[in-house]
C-alpha cells in the first residue's frame, strides 16, 4: 500500500470559523494589513506558525493530569530531564517557558558588544536577542540555500569555508558560540546535513569556539537525514539525534514545536561553570531550576512528547504532507522552496510577484492575499521581518521574499491541505492584480509581529 495516512484518529475536535470575502477585506484594513493583528476566531486555516499549535496526544493529556506542581523537586522535572539527557546526551537540563527564555539567558551571558554570533541562519528572536545584548549576528548559509527553486538535499548548511574566513576575520576569542538551527527555520525549513555538524564542530573545536544547536526541529531533521545521508537509513531517529547531539556543547529548544507542547523549552549544556551562571539568571527571570518558568503539567507534556516525536510512522507521514503540499504547486507552476521543508511550505514571493520591488514587501502582499482570498493564515519572511534601514533610511531588503505556510503537528486533515493548494493556486492565477505595501507605524526591533502597513 502506498497510500501515507495520517498515524492517529480525533478524539477530540475543535470548530473552525468561516468569514465572506467582505468580511475579511475589512478585518485585514482593521488589522493594518498584519495578520497577527487578527483575531484567530477570523481565521479559517491557521499557517502563522507550528509552535504551541501542536494536538497533544491522549498520552500526553494524561501526563498534564499527572503533572507534580511542588515547587522544588517535582518528579515531573526528573521525568523532563531523563527525556531530554536519553536524546541530547547533555548532563545539565535547565527548563524555560519557551526557546527565547533559553536564548535571553544564553546570550545575556555570553554575548555583549564585540562579540559575533556565527549561524547558517539564526531564527529572527534568536537574532533579536543576540542584538540586543549588544553582539552581532552573522549567518553563513550554503550557497544552495539562497537559491529558492533549485533543489538539494542539504539546504540548510553552514558554508564551513566561510566560517574559517569569518574566524579568521573577527578572531575566535569574539565568537562565544556558533549555532546551528536544525532544521533551518528562516530559510526555508531546510535540513543540515550530519556531515556539515560534523565539519562545523571540528573547525570550532579546532579554535576552542563552543558550538550550540538551535533544536527547535530536530526529529525533522534527524528524518531527512535518515532518508537522504549515507549511512544513515538503518539507523533509528533517537540512534541519529543522539550522534547530532554528541557533537555539541550545549542546546536551546523551544517545545513548542517537535516537542508537541503548547509551551515550554529548555537549554541543555556540558559545561557547569556556564551552568551555574545560567541557572542564576534563571531563578530571576523564570523560576526554581526544576521548574523554569513552567508547570509540573507542562514538563509532562514536553517528556511524553519528546518520546512522540522520535516515532518514524509520526515523522514519515509529517515530512509526506509537507512534500505532498509542495508538489502539488509545484504541478501547478507557483514558486515554491524546492524541494518541501520540514514543517512548512515556503513560497517564493519574489518569483511569485515580480511586479512589488522588496520596498512594497511581496511577502506581505501575499499573505494578505491569501488571507483575503480564503481565511488562510501564513507569515511574511523576507524584508519586513528582516529588512534593515541603511545611514539614509533606504531599505536594505532580505536575501530572499518567502511566505510561509508553517503546518501545525497532527491538526489538519488531507482535506485542508487540498483547500489550502486550491487556494494558492487561485491567487496565483490573479497574481497581477496584487499590490504592494508601505509601512506606516513600526517597531525598532522584531517590527513584523506589530507593524501597521496600507496598500501603495
Ligand atoms: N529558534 C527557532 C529556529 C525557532 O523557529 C523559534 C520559534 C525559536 C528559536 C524561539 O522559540 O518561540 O519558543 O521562543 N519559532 C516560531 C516560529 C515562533 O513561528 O517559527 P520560542
Amino acid at each position: 500500500i502506498k497510500t501515507i495516512i495520517e498515524p492517529f484518529r480525533i478524539k477530540s475536535v475543535e470548530p473552525i470559523y468561516f468569514t465572506t470575502t467582505e468580511q475579511r477585506i475589512e478585518l485585514l484594513k482593521q488589522a493594518s494589513y498584519n495578520p497577527f493583528l487578527i483575531n484567530s476566531e477570523h481565521v479559517l486555516i491557521d499557517l502563522l506558525t507550528d509552535s504551541g499549535t501542536s494536538a497533544m496526544s491522549s498520552r500526553q493529556w494524561a501526563g498534564i493530569m499527572q503533572g507534580d506542581e511542588s515547587y522544588a523537586g517535582s518528579p515531573s522535572f526528573y521525568r523532563f530531564e531523563k527525556a531530554v539527557r536519553d536524546i541530547t546526551g547533555m548532563p545539565i537540563v535547565i527548563p524555560t517557558h519557551q526557546g527565547r527564555a533559553s536564548e535571553k539567558i544564553l546570550f545575556s551571558i555570553t554575548g555583549g558588544k564585540g562579540k559575533y554570533f556565527i549561524s547558517n541562519t539564526l531564527f529572527d528572536t534568536t537574532r533579536a536577542n543576540i542584538e540586543f545584548s549588544g553582539a552581532e549576528g552573522i549567518d553563513l548559509l550554503c550557497e544552495e540555500g539562497k537559491h529558492p527553486s533549485i533543489p538539494a538535499a542539504f539546504k540548510g548548511n553552514m558554508d564551513v569555508d566561510a566560517l574559517k574566513q569569518t574566524i579568521e576575520r573577527v578572531g575566535a576569542a569574539n565568537i562565544p558560540m556558533v549555532i546551528m538551527t536544525v532544521t533551518n527555520n528562516s530559510g526555508g525549513g531546510q535540513p543540515v546535513s550530519m556531515q556539515n555538524i560534523k565539519e562545523a564542530k571540528a573547525i570550532c573545536a579546532a579554535h576552542n569556539i563552543p558550538f550550540f544547536i538551535d533544536a527547535c526541529r530536530f526529529a525533522e531533521n534527524c528524518y531527512f537525514i535518515k532518508l537522504r545521508e549515507e549511512g544513515y537509513a538503518n539507523k533509528s531517529i533517537k540512534e541519529i539525534a543522539n550522534e547530532l547531539f554528541s557533537y555539541a556543547d550545549g542546546c536551546t529548544m523551544s517545545a513548542k514545536k517537535d516537542a508537541f507542547a503548547n509551551i515550554g523549552g529548555f537549554l541543555a549544556l556540558k559545561d557547569e561553570a556556564l551552568a551555574m551562571q545560567c541557572r542564576n539568571l534563571l531563578i530571576i527571570t523564570e523560576g526554581f531550576p526544576t521548574y523554569g518558568g513552567l508547570a509540573g503539567r507542562d514538563l509532562e507534556a514536553i517528556a511524553i512528547g519528546l518520546n512522540e516525536v522520535l516515532e518514524e510512522p509520526y515523522l514519515q507521514y509529517r515530512i509526506r504532507s509537507i512534500e505532498y503540499l509542495t508538489n502539488k504547486l509545484i504541478d501547478a507552476g507557483v514558486p515554491v522552496m524546492q524541494p518541501g521543508g520540514g514543517h512548512a511550505v515556503y513560497l517564493d514571493a519574489k518569483a511569485f510577484l515580480p511586479h512589488i520591488p522588496p520596498q512594497q514587501y511581496p511577502g506581505q502582499a501575499l499573505v494578505c492575499a491569501l488571507y483575503t482570498e480564503a481565511g488562510i493564515r501564513s507569515v511574511e519572511i523576507g524584508s519586513l521581518m528582516f529588512g534593515k534601514y541603511d545611514e539614509t533610511n533606504n531599505l536594505i531588503p532580505a536575501q530572499m521574499e518567502l511566505v510561509r505556510l508553517a503546518i501545525p503537528r497532527r491538526v489538519y486533515t488531507q482535506s485542508h491541505i487540498d483547500y489550502v493548494a486550491e487556494v494558492i493556486i487561485e491567487v496565483f492565477a490573479k497574481r497581477n492584480n496584487i499590490k504592494g505595501l508601505v509601512i506606516t507605524e513600526e517597531a525598532p526591533m522584531l517590527r513584523h509581529f506589530t507593524a501597521k502597513l496600507k496598500p501603495v
